[in-house]
């Protein structure tokens, strides 16, 4: 018999990683893959896996507790990998109600389907998390488990809050929960609303290159595969009630690594030296900006193992070419819902 595996979230950006993974390497396991499929999620991130036999999609709002609860009694879930989110800071702030709903209602009442249905005995609710709950850092020291919470924006709020809840579950009902927190992720099949994707695509399209504020702010880059093969270890190898930071070792200010994207796009497009660096535009900063994030990453890799596989240049060149043979997947997801984002965000700044 296979295990049910229930992964939320999975056409998304890292979750579409983590079910690929997951569906390859585990046979024994039936990857159940649940998800509203909201601007950010796409079904095109996975269709190498309609054909695989222990993969199931679901489309389904975490926050539809029938509809939650109904996949639970029909599939018994095992264990769940729970990554559905509202995830982007900027939208957050334009819309915090989205996020308390997803985020903190949704995380909820998966906790609670889990509890009442899920085979909470030998299984485990595993709950992917983000170090922006740990709110900002000056140029010194880095996040550790033990760092006290203090978000700032009304996403990492959001994740801090649904991270109390997981914890609460664990400590009021014992329910085996682990919960990871990430630095920022890069790779392929990421929705062009982040600094990334977003670049690469407004290089490309000579668009200008909106960075914010003056660019100072530094961010912990990892490559979205080691995200996942992190999943995968403390899935199934991480301590029930405990945390786990990730993060990449990789710090980089924004204009210095869009500065190290023109340059490497310069190259790819056959554009002369610093022609992509024209395009940079500086516009007004985000409202609460967190000035840093830094992970100590050193209780995952002495613990469970783990370290990241790829070095950032190697990484970043994949993840380039990647958007750039892609082009096609990049234009699909730059149109529509997308483009009108796009400008009710940008067009006043
Ligand atoms: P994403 O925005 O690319 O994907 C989110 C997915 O969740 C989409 O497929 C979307 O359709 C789905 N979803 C949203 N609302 C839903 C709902 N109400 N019901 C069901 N499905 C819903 O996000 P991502 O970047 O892949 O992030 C995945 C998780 O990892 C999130 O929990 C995020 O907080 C966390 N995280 C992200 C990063 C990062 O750099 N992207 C870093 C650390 C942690
Ligand atoms: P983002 O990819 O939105 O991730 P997060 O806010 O979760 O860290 O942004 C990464 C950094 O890039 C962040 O400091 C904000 C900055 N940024 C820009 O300067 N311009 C942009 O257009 C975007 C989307 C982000």
């Amino acid at each position: 018999m296979k295990k049910n595996i229930l992964v939320t979230g999975g056409a998304g950006f890292i979750g579409s990683h983590v079910v690929r993974r997951f569906v390859n390497r585990y046979p024994d396991y039936h990857i159940i893959n649940l998800d509203a499929l909201t601007y950010a999620g796409n079904l095109a991130n996975l269709s190498d896996l309609e054909a695989s036999d222990n993969y199931t999609f679901r489309k389904c709002d975490i926050t539809n507790i029938s509809e939650v609860e109904t996949l639970f009694k029909e599939f018994k879930i095992h264990s769940v990998i729970h990554l559905a989110a509202e995830s982007h800071v900027d939208r957050s702030i334009t819309n915090p109600i989205d996020f308390v709903m997803t985020n903190v209602v949704g995380t909820v009442v998966l906790l609670n389907a889990f509890k009442q249905y899920g085979e909470a005995v030998e299984g485990r609710f595993y709950h992917v998390s983000t170090d922006e709950v740990y709110g900002t850092l000056g140029d010194e020291g880095k996040f550790t488990e033990s760092t006290p919470y203090d978000p700032n924006s009304p996403y990492s709020a959001s994740k801090a809050s649904s991270d109390h809840f997981v914890r609460a579950y664990h400590e009021t009902y014992k329910l085996p929960v682990v919960i990871s927190n990430c630095s920022n992720n890069y790779g392929s099949h990421q929705f062009p609303e982040k600094l990334i994707p977003l670049m690469i695509h407004n290089i490309k399209n000579n668009k200008p290159l909106p960075v914010y504020g003056k660019g100072e702010n530094v961010r912990d880059w990892l490559w979205v595969e080691d995200h996942a093969s992190a999943i995968d270890v403390i899935f199934h190898k991480g301590r029930l009630g405990e945390t786990y930071n990730i993060g990449g070792n990789n710090e980089w200010k924004n204009l210095d690594l869009v500065h190290k994207l023109c340059e490497i796009m310069d190259r790819k497009l056959g554009r002369s030296e610093g022609k992509s660096a024209e395009l940079i535009t500086f516009v007004t900063d985000r409202a609460g900006h967190d000035f840093r994030y830094a992970i100590d990453a050193s209780k995952l890799e002495t613990e469970l193992g783990w370290s990241p596989s790829v070095a950032f240049d190697q990484g970043f060149e994949k993840t380039i070419d990647w958007y750039l043979e892609n082009e096609v997947w990049l234009e699909g997801v730059t149109s529509g819902a997308y483009q009108s984002y796009y400008s009710n965000h940008y067009d006043h700044r």
